[in-house]
């Protein structure tokens, strides 16, 4: 903290599965879920962002243009492990509903917790996208799911 009462600010490397690599600031300070909000993305197959809603503007910090066309892992935090996002990508490739607790990192380097729920959009027996829509999850289930990822971050 410092005399102005700010939060820890440090940064950080994230390694995305493409190869790719971006250095972050992160802030650690949470901005609650806004109540009676959904926040809504669809992408492609490959998790390229093809639409994100008002909410998602709002929340993420970063405008519709800046979005549409990044790869969703712009809102990877690095206290996630890996291990959630593979098993969101079996689940969702295999053509079935994912549910899970994300910590995302904002533009300004601060965080916010959602519930997800990722569904494959299906045409034709084909998946050809994914739907994200989230909402606000319990005070409970955000103290478990930090307990838990950062036990799966030390493993
Ligand atoms: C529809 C959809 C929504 C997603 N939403 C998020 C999200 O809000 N935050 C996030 O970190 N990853 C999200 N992902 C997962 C990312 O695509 C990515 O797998 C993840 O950020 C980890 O990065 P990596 O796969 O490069 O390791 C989403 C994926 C899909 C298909």
């Amino acid at each position: 903290m410092s005399e102005h009462g700010s939060n820890d600010v440090r940064d950080v490397v994230i390694k995305y599965y493409d190869g790719t690599s971006r250095t972050v600031t992160i802030v650690d300070h949470e901005v609650p879920y806004p109540e009676g909000k959904l926040i809504v993305s669809r992408t492609d197959t490959k998790g390229i962002i093809t639409h994100a809603n008002q909410a998602f503007v709002d929340m993420s910090g970063y405008s519709q243009d800046e979005l549409i066309g990044q790869n969703h892992y712009i809102l990877r935090h690095p206290d996630m492990p890996t291990v959630a996002f593979t098993g969101l990508w079996e689940t969702i490739e295999a053509g079935n509903k994912w549910h899970g607790y994300v910590k995302n990192l904002r533009k300004d380097g601060a965080y916010y917790w959602v519930k997800a729920t990722v569904i494959p959009n299906i045409r034709n027996g084909k998946v050809v996208g994914y739907t994200s829509v989230r909402r606000k999850p319990s005070r409970s289930k955000i103290s478990e799911s930090e307990a838990l990822y950062k036990t799966l971050m030390e493993a």
